[in-house]
């Protein structure tokens, strides 16, 4: 029996410790120490023992089983340490490894250049309004003073989408649908996407962006208009800009003018920028003409305004001297990088 003892104690320790898992241990547990286990098994043959022998044989049973027990407790602890060995293994981070790089976006430089213009006007006390991109023939030509059969109409082809439907090719529309729906003192500006059917090449595009302003009141002049621009215009090119009034036409204002700055590349001396002048052209302006205030039901007899028209993507240009006005518009992020 004492061999027999033996060879299971034997048995036993070489099976705990080359177990695998938990799994294991848990059936050499049951296998040798349980209910039913070997070293169980022999304690109940004890009964055949002679009464000396058996306390003898009962101590080195119950030492065999201790020694098991400590054996399992022990390979346990080794495996529940090597399994979170393997765990912080598993899951460290090589903090030496170059991050992955979040790209951050940033403002496109055409709405860098609105925000500061809206800044400029609104500090003026302007109020933003906005309008349809999709227009009516109504609110885009006719009640602009430019009827149907208007030449000035061929300057601003467009995209129609039905007869009476197209793409607004002036946000002046927007001012008709305020001056219809405010009454005066009204002050705004109206910056948004236009469209005409111009081929596209270094300063054209289809698209484009203005930014109209518009006042209406009693007693407005044409002084008021320059006043606004020359302060527009100091604060966009610098205090030492000067502002050039020349005489010109659209159908919605009369008096009209198309409205010059002091060239920004040369300070008025005379660059390739400014074609040799000293000047470069950045919007047109005038007098609301009456026509256009009777069509909102405005007085013209009470009431005068000015409006002026400035192209946002030519601002943008030459604030950030990109030369060909494509570039706003292709989403090279190589070259909104830049700015
Ligand atoms: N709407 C004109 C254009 O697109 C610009 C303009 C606006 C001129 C307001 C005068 C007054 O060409």
């Amino acid at each position: 029996m004492k061999a027999q003892l033996e060879a299971i104690r034997l048995e036993a320790k070489d099976a705990v410790m080359s177990a695998k898992d938990g799994a294991e241990i848990e059936n050499l547990r049951v296998k040798y120490l349980g209910k039913k286990g070997e070293l169980t098994a022999i304690l109940k043959q004890m009964g055949s023992l002679s009464p000396e022998e058996r306390p003898i044989m009962g101590q080195l049973v119950n030492q065999a089983k201790a020694e098991v027990e400590n054996l399992i407790a022990e390979r346990s602890e080794q495996m529940k340490a090597a399994a979170l060995e393997q765990k912080l293994k598993d899951e460290t981070i090589d903090i030496t490894l170059p991050a992955t790089e979040i790209k951050k976006g940033k403002l496109h430089p055409l709405n860098t250049v609105l925000n500061d213009m809206i800044d400029i006007f609104t500090s003026m006390g302007f109020d933003v309004v906005d309008g349809p991109e999709v227009e009516t023939d109504h609110y885009n030509f006719e009640c602009l003073n430019v009827p149907a059969d208007h030449p000035a109409r061929d300057m601003q082809d467009t995209f129609y989408l039905a007869e009476n439907l197209l793409l607004r090719t002036q946000t002046s529309a927007a001012q008709i649908r305020t001056m219809e729906n405010r009454k005066p003192p009204i002050r705004v500006i109206c910056p948004g996407r236009v469209f005409r059917a111009d081929e596209v090449d270094a300063t054209h595009s289809p698209v484009f962006h203005q930014i109209e302003g518009l006042v209406v009141d009693k007693g407005v002049t044409m002084c008021d208009l320059k006043g606004v621009l020359e302060e527009f215009a100091r604060e966009i090119y610098g205090k030492d800009t000067a502002v050039k009034f020349r005489p010109s036409f659209f159908p919605f204002t009369e008096p009209s003018v198309e409205v010059d700055v002091t060239c920004s590349e040369c300070g008025g001396k005379g660059c390739r920028v400014c074609k040799g002048s000293g000047w470069i052209e950045i919007l047109g302006a005038g007098m609301v003409h009456p026509n256009v205030l009777r069509s909102c039901g405005i007085d013209p007899e009470e009431y005068f305004g000015f409006a002026f028209g400035i192209g946002l993507d030519r601002l943008t240009t030459t604030r950030y001297k990109i030369s060909d006005i494509r570039l706003l518009f292709e989403n090279d992020k190589r070259f909104l990088d830049q700015f």
